[in-house]
């Protein structure tokens, strides 16, 4: 996986026909620092980070694509690969079940529901119990936290890490957290966690919450398509992690709030068709009764749809 990887991030930008070392480092400042970023650019976007005609760019991803080798691979090779897919239990024997397992890496699952549904105490769950040892609901790895709201607390994770027998003050330490303030730095933040990856064994990327500052950032309708675009890069950078480090990508979401702008069902998550086909599963979280919320398992691609209940207690998530 690891090697795979880096073989692909070995061959250069600059090694690409018409590529500078001059343009490669404009696109690099624009966010297009690798083969995949550019192979999968629009032509205006990367003419627009170079200052170069459309042509060339046109001419640039074509070349970018060969090189980076975006193609076929055999079925042999994926089943090899789903082989070394590891699970994070969630706290919750029920809603890991739902899951397959816990959540899974080589994946992006999504956690959405309205506020308080426990999205951020899942998040807090998990990232204590990646650094259990397999067979305990762990991967022994540690953890990338990308906190767009301010809600990461260590006090409760040391609470989690207690109740599950690891060393509180040790979980801590396993766990980078990076505050994002504008959706170029959480998209920063991302890219930076590859090397993290490599390093110090993270297991676990979380994202709490992946929409809240896009959407900040981008208001109204006129702003959507550009809003997208960027989501889909962001995306498509969080998979290339999951994949290329076998973690899990875990992203939390919110409701549309506001039907009368994006016409549909006020139930449905933030970031549309982009982010629907980027997230291998999602869990719609809703409130019950007390301390008790119920998750939809929405989409899943080897999972069967279905409801269980789960519990938010003072040692964390439970059955
Ligand atoms: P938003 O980020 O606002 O959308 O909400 P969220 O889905 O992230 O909710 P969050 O995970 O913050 O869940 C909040 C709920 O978790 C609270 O209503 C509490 O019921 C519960 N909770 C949070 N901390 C504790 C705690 O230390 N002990 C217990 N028993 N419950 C807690
Ligand atoms: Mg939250």
């Amino acid at each position: 996986m690891g090697e795979d990887y880096s073989r692909k991030k070995m061959k250069r930008l600059e090694d690409l026909p018409g590529v500078g070392s001059a343009t490669a480092e404009k696109f690099s400042e624009s966010g297009f620092d690798t083969l995949e970023s550019v192979a999968t650019a629009t032509t205006h976007e990367l003419a627009g980070a170079a200052n170069i005609g459309t042509q060339t760019a046109t001419k640039i991803i074509r070349s970018a694509r060969e090189a980076a080798n975006m193609g076929y691979e055999k079925a042999t090779d994926l089943m090899e690969r789903r082989k070394l897919v590891g699970r994070i239990s969630t706290g919750s024997g029920s809603l890991d079940e739902m899951l397959g397992g816990g959540v899974e890496t080589q994946a992006i699952t999504e956690f959405f529901g309205e506020f308080g549904t426990g999205k951020t105490q899942l998040a807090h769950q998990l990232s204590a119990n990646v650094q259990l040892p397999p067979g305990e609901g762990g991967l022994e790895g540690g953890v990338v936290y990308i906190d767009t709201e301010n809600t990461f607390r260590p006090e409760r994770i040391s609470q989690m890490a207690e109740a599950v027998g690891l060393d509180p003050k040790g979980a801590l330490e396993n766990i980078f957290v990076a505050r994002a303030s504008t959706t170029d730095h959480q998209m920063l933040l991302a890219e930076k966690a590859g090397e993290m990856a490599r390093d110090d064994g993270v297991k676990l990327l979380v994202v709490d919450a992946l929409m809240s500052i896009f959407r900040t950032e981008y208001v109204g309708r006129g702003a959507l398509a550009e809003r997208q675009q960027k989501l889909g890069r962001h995306l498509s950078t969080l998979h290339k992690l999951a994949e290329g480090h076998n973690l899990a990508v875990l992203v939390t979401n919110h409701v549309m709030s506001n039907p009368g702008v994006f016409f549909g069902d006020p139930t449905k998550p933030i970031g549309g068709h982009v982010l629907g086909h980027a997230a291998t599963g999602r869990v719609y979280i809703r409130k019950s009764r007390k301390n008790t919320r119920k998750a939809k398992l929405v989409d899943h691609p080897s999972q069967p749809p279905s409801t269980v209940k789960f519990k938010i207690t003072g040692e964390g998530i439970r059955d």
